[in-house]
Formats: structure tokens, sequence, C-alpha cells
């Protein structure tokens, strides 16, 4: 049986391991099941100032599962996060201010996201986590089974257009080459859990009037997001947190853009479809 020092950050999400350094992190045999373990049970697992680098972090990841390639990287399996002019994904980034789930349009989203602080915001910039188990978990009888029947538009143009609400005609041409994608409201598990999926790349319910879909989606988000269900990272440079991708939404919180931030995330793909 293997035992991994742990805290609990919070009620319903986020664990923190304590006493293992990165050495341990690419050795130890039982680490790994221990790890995706810890992960279904909290959602968030946070090594505070663990230091890892680009080659351990993805050595490290690949100990967890297959990892996702950014060709536009410097090492591709990490994607740099950050506003400075020579990221090729800068102007994407703001919308990670919006509660989403990553991969949310890709046929099957990513399983876990490992995210390392390299450089801080000097004021806000923290990231939040939401469980989007425990917000099926509060539904009433009746919501989930109502909710058990809708399905739900997602579109990369409505996460981007609360970045950019006066978008260019080029902006809204490449948001529509991206696939848009039906989902159901309440994404039923291989595992048997139940979890819900909305966030900021929901754009309207399927056959409801678009307004009414629209608030009840605002009002799901709301309810799940409330601020006592929420982990809230404030970073410390060198903290390395993993988030089941599939069970939670995130977002990062307000930081002045003029300012250095860069985190390096690595993403873990998944392994089954949102149904
Ligand atoms: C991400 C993301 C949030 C942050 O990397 O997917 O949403 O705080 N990051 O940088
Ligand atoms: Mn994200």
């Amino acid at each position: 049986m293997h035992t991994l020092a742990t805290k609990k950050l919070g009620d319903l999400v986020g664990v923190e391991v304590t006493g293992v350094d990165v050495d341990r992190l690419l050795t130890d045999d039982a680490l790994p099941a221990a790890l995706l373990d810890l992960l279904e049970q909290h959602s968030v697992i946070l090594f505070r100032e663990l230091h890892i680098d680009d080659p351990a972090q993805v050595a490290f990841c690949r100990r967890l599962g297959e990892l996702a390639l950014f060709p536009k990287y410097r090492i591709p399996e990490v994607m740099e996060i950050s506003f400075e002019p020579d990221n090729p994904n800068k102007e994407y980034f703001a919308s990670n201010d919006y509660w989403h789930i990553d991969g949310a349009l890709d046929a099957i989203p990513a399983k876990a996201s490992v995210l390392t602080a390299h450089v801080t915001a000097a004021q806000g910039g923290e990231t939040e986590f939401a469980s989007t188990y425990a917000a099926y978990d509060a539904l009433s009888d009746e919501e989930k089974e109502y909710f058990g029947t809708l399905r739900v538009v997602h579109t990369f143009e409505a996460i981007q257009r609360l970045t950019y609400p006066n978008p260019t005609e080029d902006q809204v041409a490449e948001w529509a080459s991206r696939a848009a994608r039906e989902l159901p409201l309440v994404w039923e598990h291989e595992s048997g859990r139940r979890s819900m999926v909305f966030g900021a790349t929901a754009s309207h319910i399927v056959g409801m009037d678009i307004d009414e879909g629209r608030a009840l989606l605002r009002d799901l988000e709301r309810r799940a997001t409330a601020p006592d269900l929420v982990y809230r990272h404030s970073w410390s440079v060198g903290d390395t947190v993993i988030w089941d991708n599939t069970g939670l939404m995130h977002r990062a919180c307000t930081f002045d853009r003029e300012k250095p931030r860069r985190m390096h995330r690595s993403t873990l793909i998944g392994t089954e479809p949102i149904q």
C-alpha cells in the first residue's frame, strides 16, 4: 500500500502533496497510480515550490499518460501561457479568464493539465478551480432528471466574444473555422460519476430559446462557482498544479498583462469522450 503525505486544500477541491521532490516524481514506481487516484478524489493536486524544469515536467507527465503536442512551442509538450509578444497563442489566452474546460471543443477533451509557475504576477494572476462533479451532485432530483435531457452547443466564438465583444470580420471568420460541438449538459463518465459540462465555450442550449438557454447556463455557472465551492491558488514561483480537466472548470484571475507572468502547461490527452 502506497502512502503519500497529503493536506486538503478545500472541502471539495484540492489536495497538496508534501515531501515529494522531482527525483521521486521521476522514479517512484507506485507514484503515478497514487497521483491519478488523488486526482480522481480531489480534482486538483498541488506540489508547492517543486521547481520542476521543462524536460523533467515532460518526463513526469509521460508517466501519467500520453501528452498533447503544441508544435508552435520550443518544446512541443510544453505550452507557455504568457502575453509575451512572441507567444504564438497570446491573443487567445485572455479568454482563460472565463470559466472553462480545456479542449471542450475537441472530440475528446484533455484528461488533465499540469501547470508550473515560472514567472508570477506581482498582483492577481491566481488560478481558480470549481468541481463540476460537485455542481451535478448539488442539483435537485428534478434538475438531475431534466438537465440529463439537455444538449449544449459549444463554440470557439462563444468564448472569444467574451474577450473581443466587437470582433473584426477576420476574427469572426477565424473563430467560425474551428469546429463547434454539441455536448450533453450532463456527462456520464465511464466510472459511473456524473459531472456538468458548461463554461465559456457553451453558446446555447439545443431546442431552447437562445436567451433563455443562456440565462440557464449563466445560472448554472454562478451556482457551480460560488466562492465557497472554489479553490483559488495563489502561485509561488516553482509551484506545480495538476487538475482533472474532466470534472472541473478553471479560470485565470486578472492581472496586469503589461507585466510578465509565465506558466508552463503540459496536457494529458483524454481517454473518454463527453457523453
Ligand atoms: C490553462 C489555463 C489558467 C492560468 O493553461 O489552460 O486556463 O491561470 N490557465 O494561467
Ligand atoms: Mn485552461
